[in-house]
């Protein structure tokens, strides 16, 4: 199977080109040279059924991926030119630039505010202004500041699952990040939950780019600009998220933003 769809022509106002992304183990391709851009303040959906690569692709914008030596990856990623997989690229200020909120809350057994400041002082995060507001500028963003203001210093595990996923938001801005990658990041959250999630996603897309991958069709409907549609590892068809939900161009994207497969 071959790309079907390509959207790598670059424009100004993209933040990160993506081109020809394969991925593979051995002979098995996992992501079949996937093309796409990402613009400066969208919300890119990334939608598609179990096992299509959506984890993955995420996995290579941040180079998560190298963790996993037994995968081949090859094409080019460019975050405003600069060549992501190129030689000297250093990896920890690359991920200052991409924050990553996973599927399940994953904050650490220690205070709040030592979970929001502790990936700051590893990856020793050039100071822009004083911690404390910080702190207090992510967590409003994250939409929790309300909740917490008054117990900092307590421990972050005493949080409700919303509240540890909101957390794990405010966290990923710790260090400005450009471009923020979601996995999932609703699929274990009740709908109150999950709208604060969507409403934070809302008031950072001005400034931040975000991949949003999402298993619920209705969210990816609801929450973002474009949507992109990956299926077996390839790119079946990306444009407006308008578009793709009431006039898709690939029957495959309309049988699964219908519900009737996946
Ligand atoms: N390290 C690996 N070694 C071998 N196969 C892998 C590896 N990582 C992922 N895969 C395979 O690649 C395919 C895509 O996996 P991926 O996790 O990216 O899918 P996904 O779209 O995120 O699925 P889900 O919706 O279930 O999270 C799967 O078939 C998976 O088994
Ligand atoms: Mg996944």
């Amino acid at each position: 199977m071959g790309i079907s769809y390509d959207a790598s022509v670059p424009s100004p106002a993209d933040k990160l080109v993506v081109e020809r992304l394969r991925v593979r183990k051995g002979k098995n391709a996992i992501l079949n040279g996937v093309s796409l851009t990402v613009r400066g303040g969208e919300i890119l959906a990334l939608i598609g059924p179990a096992g299509s690569g959506k984890t993955t692709f995420l996995r290579c914008l941040n180079r998560l991926i190298d963790l996993e030596p037994e995968l081949a990856v090859e094409g080019r990623l460019r975050l405003d030119g600069l060549d992501v997989y190129g030689e000297g690229v250093d990896v920890p200020s690359l991920r200052r630039r991409i924050g990553m909120v996973f599927a399940v809350p994953n904050p650490l057994p220690m205070s709040i505010r030592d979970n929001l400041t502790l990936g700051l002082r590893i990856l020793g995060a050039a100071a822009a202004g004083p911690p404390s507001e910080r702190i207090e500028r992510s967590l409003k963003a994250a939409y929790l500041w309300d909740e917490v203001k008054d117990r900092l210093d307590d421990s972050a595990l005493k949080l409700s699952g919303g509240q540890q996923q909101r957390l794990c938001l405010a966290r990923s801005l710790m260090a400005g990040p450009e471009l923020l990658l979601l996995d999932e990041p609703c699929s274990g959250l009740d709908p109150i939950s999950t709208a604060k999630i969507e409403e934070a996603l809302q008031g950072l897309k001005s400034r931040i780019s975000v991949v949003l991958v999402t298993n619920n069709v209705k969210q990816a409907s609801r929450c973002s600009d474009r949507t992109a549609f990956l299926l077996m590892g390839d790119l079946v068809e990306m444009g407006e998220t308008g578009l793709i939900f009431t006039n898709p161009q690939n029957r495959r994207t309309a049988d699964y933003v219908s519900g009737r497969f996946g």
